[in-house]
């Protein structure tokens, strides 16, 4: 029998050159540190090692092992202690950060308020919101006004988002003064700048964007509490009423005797959930519609299947229509598997554990990086090549091989799963539609690079569009339109 190699320790693991005191803080505390993750995975292998000051991480990008950290949660892996700090220090503590017997109660409360039972009742608000969406853009279509597309998606999602979980409607949209969406876009930057230090400096001086972080919170938290107090007060008065969202549902559970929900968990599990649906579903659809002008042939055939499907209708008119684009899953399928908003994940490993050869320690810090696995010719041919043929069912679709979509894992994997895909692909599906179906699209400045940023989920830099105005009742011969997008 071959002798069993002896394992190695995450200090022997390959990587790169790290300064003794920061290590490799000033490469990796940067709003593009996933590239940096990227380019030395292609570099050191499947498990390397860096460090930040006197803590090693250690940088997973082989799928087998990626698969089987996420399928081990919550019993074998956690999220990183760092991300649930940071959230908890700023009052967000939520699903997301929540670990054991918290995350398990409040896992069940999420994933039953975001059910398809749930979605189907509120398919008729979403298309209202929508159409408001359809109004912005008319509007500034009407001006020659360029969109701001991250910002007007985040006031779509943080709408749809609020009216789903908590039963109101800040109507962000139609509201030209402040809103709460722009409060909201100050957490993920300042969030961001803390993961990476090499200690709390905040907790001693409050630089400007600290400042800037503080007072985004102090809004959302005033917002927040506003509705959570109104729904305490519906319910009381109502003592009979069904919980019919997430919010209320939440409250019944403080209601109990014996529960441990205080009112500031209770504002913490709200909060993170807006921030958790919002930033994450307007950034994807902003990189697919920024891939509709890279590949204007791609996105007339997207066009003409929803003309197909919908014409003469303006946007989705029924729940079921959502299911029935199969070109347009494809092509967003492909975006997320280039763009993912998480293309990478912070974990922690709970017990001592074996990778690649290498024992690794109860306590250690893991990166995760999903887009890489994503995008390997191993896993998918053409990995770096943006085809969203690959996605359709044969014969239609050209069978590209290999095709591993185990590895494909946008919205996580495991028993952590996010439970919001279902919402997030039907608002994907929904603002899709509704853009073909009313409008051309012209980037502001054609040929400039649109850069990855990370701001705890990863957004295209600066994505501005001018749109123009597409007759409702038009179903325009997709040569036609490919014509007049060629010249
Ligand atoms: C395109 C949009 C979205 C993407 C790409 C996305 C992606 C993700 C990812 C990668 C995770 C981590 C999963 C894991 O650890 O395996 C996650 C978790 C989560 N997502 Fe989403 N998400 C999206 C939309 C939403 C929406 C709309 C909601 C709710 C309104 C939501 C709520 C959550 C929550 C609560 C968690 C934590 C789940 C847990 O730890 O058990 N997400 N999401």
């Amino acid at each position: 029998m071959a002798e069993r190699q002896p394992l190695t320790q995450p200090h022997d693991l390959p990587g790169p050159y790290g300064p003794p005191l920061i290590g490799h803080l000033l490469q990796i505390g940067s709003q593009q540190s996933h590239l940096t993750f990227e380019r030395w995975a292609e570099r050191y292998g499947p498990l390397f090692q860096i460090r930040l000051g006197r803590s090693r991480l250690v940088v997973v990008s082989d799928h087998g092992t990626i698969q089987r950290i996420l399928e081990q949660r919550p019993q074998s892996f956690r999220r990183n202690r760092v991300v649930e700090d940071r959230f908890t220090e700023i009052g967000i503590n939520g699903l997301f950060t929540a670990e054991g017997d918290d995350w398990r109660q409040q896992r069940r409360t999420v994933v039953a308020a975001l059910s398809r039972t749930r979605l189907a009742s509120f398919f008729p608000k979403l298309k209202a919101t929508t159409t408001r969406l359809q109004q912005r853009w008319e509007v500034a279509a009407e001006g020659n006004q360029p969109v701001d597309v991250c910002r007007d998606l985040t006031r779509f999602t943080v709408d749809v988002t609020m009216q789903l979980a908590f039963g109101v409607d800040p109507n962000t949209l139609e509201t030209p003064g402040p809103v709460i969406q722009q409060h909201l876009e100050k957490i993920g930057p300042g969030l961001q700048r803390r993961f990476f230090t090499l200690f709390p400096y905040w907790r001693l001086v409050r630089l400007p964007p600290d400042r800037a972080l503080d007072r985004a919170v102090k809004v959302l938290e005033r917002e927040v509490a506003a509705i959570v107090r109104a729904a305490r007060e519906h319910m009381a008065a109502h003592p009979d009423h069904e919980p019919t969202n997430f919010l209320e549902a939440m409250l019944r559970i403080a209601e109990h005797e014996g529960s441990h929900l205080t009112s500031a968990d209770l504002l913490a599990h709200t909060s993170q959930l807006l921030l958790a649906g919002e930033d994450t579903t307007a950034y994807t659809i902003s990189w697919i519609i920024h891939y509709f002008t890279k590949f204007p042939e791609a996105f007339v055939r997207v066009r003409r299947e929803v003309d197909d499907l919908i014409a003469p209708a303006a946007a989705l008119d029924a729940l079921e229509q959502a299911n029935q684009l199969p070109f347009l899953d494809a092509f967003c399928n492909e975006v997320m598997r280039l763009k993912p908003v998480a293309p990478h994940m912070a974990l922690e490993a709970l017990e001592d554990t074996e990778m690649l050869g290498c024992l690794i320690p109860q306590g250690t810090k893991l990166f995760v990086l999903l887009r890489y696995a994503a995008t390997r010719e191993e896993h998918f041919a053409g990995g770096d090549c943006f085809d969203p043929e690959r996605w359709l069912p044969q014969p239609v679709g050209h069978g590209k091989q290999p095709h591993h979509v185990q590895v494909f894992a946008p919205f996580g994997a495991g028993p952590r799963i996010c439970p919001g895909r279902n919402l997030a692909m039907l608002e994907i599906r929904a603002v899709l539609a509704m853009l073909c179906r009313n409008f051309d699209l012209e980037p502001v400045s054609p040929g400039r690079e649109v850069k990855e940023t990370m701001a705890v989920v990863m957004r295209p830099d600066q994505l501005h569009l001018r749109l123009k105005r597409r007759s409702p009742n038009s179903h325009v011969p997709a040569d036609a339109w490919a014509a007049r997008v060629a010249s």
